[in-house]
């Protein structure tokens, strides 16, 4: 419904999203991960779209449809997504790291399914590559870097930190201590930071959230 549709201020530009979880297998039939849903990333995608965005959205397993007029990209592990990250923001116009990547994957994958041995089991981990970092040192056509952080304490500080320590454009700090807010939520309340300045959108709808996130990013495309 064109009467319906709000003024298209991201058109023409591109917009990559990452969002869900990633899944760091172990064996065949195992993997770690962790709660996301997807739903911020998707509500991202969906507003971006309706600002009249081209919108990759590559996302880690989740449960939700992708909006309609979304690019999908399927990915399972953070190197995954690392390799896609690299192929799709030198295309865009900004980039929004929305994805819960795992933080360690396992330092050897089984190739067949691990037996059940001992009383005990140790797993050696491994850092994963910092996919959103990689983004924003990109030589050549670097996108709009956008992070989030969720965090459960000291969140002004250690968002900030972030910030600079990944050379992000903006990030958008949640409060994960507040429950009902943000992992698998259908709520959301956010803090967003630039390096001189701040903003914060109280609670409401991930929708609602999502929107008010890419006005902000489209101020600086
Ligand atoms: N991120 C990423 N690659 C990783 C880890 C995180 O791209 N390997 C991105 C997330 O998508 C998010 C931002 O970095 O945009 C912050 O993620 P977060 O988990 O809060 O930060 P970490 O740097 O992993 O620090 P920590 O988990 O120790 O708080
Ligand atoms: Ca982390």
């Amino acid at each position: 419904c064109v009467e319906n549709q709000p003024p298209q201020i991201l058109a023409g530009k591109t917009i990559t999203i990452t969002a869900g979880p990633t899944r760091e297998p172990l064996d065949p039939v195992r993997f770690i991960s962790n709660h996301s849903s997807g739903k911020m990333g998707y509500a991202l995608a969906e507003a971006a779209l309706l600002l009249g965005a081209n919108v990759n959205l590559i996302s880690g397993p989740v449960t939700i449809k992708a909006p309609i007029g979304a690019n999908l990209i399927n990915i399972e592990s953070a190197e995954q997504l690392l390799n896609e990250a690299l192929v799709y923001a030198p295309q865009s116009d900004a980039f929004i790291g929305c994805a819960a990547v795992a933080d360690y994957r396992a330092g050897e994958v089984a190739t067949q399914k691990m037996k059940k041995q001992g009383d005990e089991l140790t797993l050696t981990l491994v850092k994963n590559p910092d996919v959103i970092a990689a983004v924003a040192n990109i030589e050549k056509n670097r996108p709009y870097t956008v992070g989030f952080a969720a965090e459960t304490q000291n969140v002004e500080s250690y968002a900030k930190g972030k910030l600079v320590n990944k050379n992000l454009d903006m990030i958008c700090a949640n409060d994960v201590s507040q429950s009902g807010l943000g992992f698998n939520s259908d709520q959301n309340a956010l803090t967003l930071y630039w390096q001189n300045k701040q903003l914060e959108l109280p609670v409401s709808s991930k929708s609602t959230i999502a929107l008010k996130v890419i006005e902000q990013l489209a101020k600086h495309l």
